[in-house]
């Protein structure tokens, strides 16, 4: 199991007037291979919990152990590092170097890949994201297009070939386009056995992309299910005032005009099958 959270717990500023528990007492596993969604309000603490996963947050209480190896241990964390690949929001405004070749090059660097390796662990991982080597290496990371700029961030990530990878709101901001590049690129790095947490807004990415979903609410883990389980109850999730992906909403309209849509469809696809299906019985019985 690569990712273990025990009554993970995580209080802001102990002891002050500003102390806020931000996580409480969370406990969870993230399988191997697996892509986990992380949704829940502003503040539930989403960003909190996923920033343990790599160490960058010590838990107040409770323990992280990733790739068998408990974060609490200071000598061991750097190598989880190299291991747990995180990209946060608006990544783009964490490049710094003048060319993406040196952007990329950052991680692997600053966590001791050895030197005569950068090279070609930079060239790959841009091939990865779509940025050919020749072609964008010498070029200011700048002068790029926003989806360009976030596939750079992730290339720097995927430099020191990470086993998790750790994404937090990673469409935020994007446009279409480049929202729809980084998304493909994530499901082909999750389908390549990368493990994946990503916190997201977007219930239609989530519904897409995710194996099982965790709901965070007011830093308590609601629930946590597969994809199917969670969006199979959307009136909860909208009791929560939380959104759900966008068929779902649908299928709970057609629902209430009277359709015979079951509980449970939260992909366009699942609706068109339906309703192909109950057209295509209208109008078998309609030639009787
Ligand atoms: N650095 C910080 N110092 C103090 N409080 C924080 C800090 N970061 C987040 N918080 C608080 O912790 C809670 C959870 O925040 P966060 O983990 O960012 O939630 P989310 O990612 O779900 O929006 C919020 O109440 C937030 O104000
Ligand atoms: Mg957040």
């Amino acid at each position: 199991m690569p990712i273990v959270l025990e009554h993970l717990t995580h209080t802001y500023q102990p002891g002050s007037a500003m102390q806020a528990t931000a996580v409480n007492d969370i406990s969870l596993t993230v399988e191997d291979g697996e892509f986990l969604g992380v949704i829940g309000h502003t503040g539930s603490g989403k960003s909190t919990m996923v920033q343990h996963m790599n160490g960058l947050l010590q838990p107040t209480s409770g323990r992280v152990i990733v790739n068998g190896i408990d974060l609490a241990d200071k000598k061991t964390r750097r190598d989880i590092r190299r291991q747990v690949g995180m990209l946060f929001q608006y990544p783009e405004y964490q490049l710094f170097e003048e060319t993406v070749k040196a952007d990329v090059a950052f991680a692997p660097k600053n966590l001791g890949v050895p030197a005569e390796q950068i090279e070609s662990y930079v060239r790959a991982a841009m091939e990865k994201v779509g940025l050919p080597y020749d072609e964008f290496a010498e070029r200011s990371p700048f002068e790029l297009s926003g989806g360009q700029k976030r596939r750079v961030a992730l290339a720097g990530i995927l430099a020191t070939a990470p086993s998790i990878l750790i994404l937090d709101e990673p469409m935020a901001g994007l446009d279409p386009v480049g929202r729809e590049e980084t998304l493909s690129l994530i499901k082909q790095l999750n389908d390549e056995g990368t493990t994946i947490v990503m916190v997201s807004h977007s219930m239609d990415d989530i519904a897409r992309l995710a194996d099982r979903v965790a709901v965070l609410n007011m830093g308590e883990l609601y629930t946590i299910g597969t994809t199917n389980e969670v969006f199979s109850h959307s009136s909860e999730l909208l009791a929560m005032s939380l959104d759900v992906p966008h068929t779902a909403r649908l299928a709970a309209t057609l629902r209430e005009r009277g359709l015979p849509v079951p509980e449970g469809i939260y992909l366009k696809e699942q609706l068109r099958d339906f309703l192909v299906e109950l057209y295509s019985k209208k109008h078998r019985s309609g030639d009787a």
